[in-house]
């Protein structure tokens, strides 16, 4: 596979295709990091980790519909100083850059958590202002421009790698939220995290989460979360990596076309394993080749033209 075909660069952190593992699947141990790694995504994402340890919801925390899956886990975590551990394992083993996905109930928890992760060893942060779920955190930052900007600013300051900033969809307008992270000085802009959803069981007439609500992810928020990148494309500069929906790579291209430099990929790996990093990646290269693109970096926003 010619990887200079498809190498992307967002903001100085270099991958070799413009697959990411999602955070959320996965993302916890060295051994499954390390396995996806493997199987061809460009870099990985893991599971968002907080201050101290939290145990999350009760089961059930998923639940598989047609379109997709809702869960809500509830940022369970062993807290960052007992994963500092696992990232310095997965930093050790995988040749893919490693992004720490981290949460925290005040921005100088934020802060926190991203100084440990970096000093074990993670080559950049993704910060979940996004979960839709988790009292005082989550979207419950993201939603807020104040809160927000004094969250990005504080982890800019506390590290010196890339900051990314995953967006949640459950606001009235993405795209001032990403203004505001991107002038807060955000790297990167990881677009976006779950839609508030929920599932209720006809026989038991019972939410079926132990939480009530959740996050949908999975193909029935794709033309969201593409819709969302060609918007946040238009009003900021800084990179867009698409995420939600990803599971081929015709899927791929079109967040590519829309403004995306990378996709994530998560509930496709649940549902159909790691071997859809490695199809999604071939798919991207031949279309490329059939197309006559150079470089991947040659159709990113291209839907935009005229
Ligand atoms: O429940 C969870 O841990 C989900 C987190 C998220 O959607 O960011």
């Amino acid at each position: 596979m010619n990887t200079g075909r498809l190498a992307v660069d967002l903001a100085g952190l270099k991958l070799a295709n413009p697959t990411m593992l999602a955070s959320g699947i996965l993302g916890y141990s060295a051994e499954t990091l390390n396995s996806i790694a493997e199987n061809g995504a460009g870099a990985v994402v893991t599971k968002s980790v907080g201050l101290k340890p939290r145990r999350g919801y009760p089961n059930p925390t998923v639940v598989q519909v047609d379109c997709g899956l809702i869960n809500a886990m509830g940022l369970p975590n062993p807290g960052i100083t007992e994963f500092a551990a696992e990232i310095r394992k997965t930093k050790a083993a995988i040749n893919v850059p490693l992004i720490v996905s981290v949460y925290g109930y005040s921005e100088d928890e934020y802060a926190a958590v991203a100084k440990k992760a970096v000093e074990a060893g993670a080559d950049a942060i993704e910060l979940n202002v996004s979960c839709p779920h988790v009292k005082d955190t989550g979207s419950e930052i993201g939603q807020n421009p104040r809160v927000l900007d004094a969250v990005v600013k504080a982890v800019k300051a506390a590290t010196d790698r890339q900051v990314f900033v995953k967006l949640s969809p459950n606001v009235t307008d993405i795209t001032e939220i990403a203004g505001v992270a991107a002038k807060a000085g955000a790297d990167a802009l990881t677009v976006i995290n779950t839609v508030r959803a929920m599932a209720i069981d006809a026989e038991t007439a019972m939410p079926i989460l132990s939480n009530e609500r959740g996050g949908l992810s999975g193909s029935a928020m794709k033309p969201i979360a593409v819709r969302c990148v060609y918007d946040v494309y238009e009003h900021v500069k800084v990179p867009i990596v698409g995420c939600g929906g990803v599971a081929d790579w015709r899927d791929a291209v079109e967040f590519l076309l829309a403004g995306a430099s990378a996709v994530q990929i998560g509930t496709a790996l649940a549902l159909e394993g790691p071997e859809v990093f490695r199809a999604v990646t071939r798919g991207i290269d031949k279309y490329l080749r059939r197309k006559g693109f150079k470089s991947v970096n040659d159709v990113v926003g291209l839907s935009h033209r005229n």
